[in-house]
């Protein structure tokens, strides 16, 4: 009993100098350090077309076995001229990944599934503009590590240009996931927008306080994975100073 509590340690130890960097290491459902964004049912709903506003900002991904992955990202930006009109995103994209042989990671979404809801309550009028997704994201590498503090494991992404982005940690193995198939066969967007229309708008407004506009020409595409990587950090760090004034008002 000593002798193998005594080997948990050392195997913490050889894991965080070691590290993982194969495709099995990634299996699971990992999520940023908010712990509020999950992959799955709970972020977005693809028959009503939902997608789910968690509390907090955060970031998911979810990968399986045989090659298939998930994204969840909000993301919260505030306005410097009115703290009180800040900018928020929802994304969900699935589709196959790989790791290529220099290490790196590349999640090719299937292009017809993926969704975004804008909010931009200062500007939109306050409502928010769903639209179609399709973003590859390339990652320059990856690592799996023990975090010896927390006793989890935590996943290490380094973005196109090198910058790491902030850990994730593993929260379900297996992971939590919507079906690894297209859920919108359907390519021609028109058919399958107007035929959920007025649902998704009654339901959206119910559920969320928010009027889902159809805008499929304003696709938004992110430019390039360097300007997510500041996109985020930027938005943390506003949202750390919100959270500032907010305490001292
Ligand atoms: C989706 O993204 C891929 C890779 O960037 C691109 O080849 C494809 O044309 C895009 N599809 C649509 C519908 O924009
Ligand atoms: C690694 O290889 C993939 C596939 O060839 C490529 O898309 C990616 O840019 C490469 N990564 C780096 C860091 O050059």
């Amino acid at each position: 009993m000593l002798a193998a509590l005594s080997l948990i340690p050392l195997l913490a130890i050889t894991a965080t100098v070691l590290g993982d960097s194969d495709t099995d290491s990634l299996y699971g459902t990992w999520t940023s350090k908010s712990h509020q964004v999950f992959t799955g049912p709970g972020f977005y709903d693809p028959v009503d077309e939902l997608l789910i506003e968690p509390s907090l900002p955060g970031y998911s991904l979810s990968f399986t076995k045989d090659g298939y992955f998930e994204e969840a990202a909000y993301r919260v930006s505030g306005n410097p001229q009115d703290p009180s009109c800040p900018t928020a995103v929802l994304i969900y994209q699935h589709g196959t990944y790989t790791v290529e042989s220099n290490g790196s990671l590349i999640l090719a979404p299937f292009e017809v599934d993926g969704r975004q809801l804008l909010s931009d309550p200062c500007k939109d009028s306050g409502s928010s503009v769903y639209s179609r997704y399709n973003q590859t994201v390339v990652f320059k590498s990856f690592l799996v590590k023990l975090n010896d503090y927390h006793g989890v494991k935590e996943l290490v992404l380094h973005q196109f240009d090198g910058a790491v982005m902030m850990p994730m940690y593993l929260a379900y193995q297996p992971p939590v996931m919507l079906p690894t198939i297209t859920l919108n066969p359907t390519k021609s967007a028109t058919s399958t927008e107007t035929g959920t229309h007025n649902k998704r708008s009654l339901r959206g407004m119910v559920k969320r306080g928010l009027e889902n506009r159809y805008k499929t020409s304003a696709v938004k595409r992110n430019r390039e994975p360097v300007n997510a990587a500041a996109y985020w950090w930027t938005s943390l760090g506003l949202i750390a100073l919100g959270s500032a004034v907010f305490f001292i008002f």
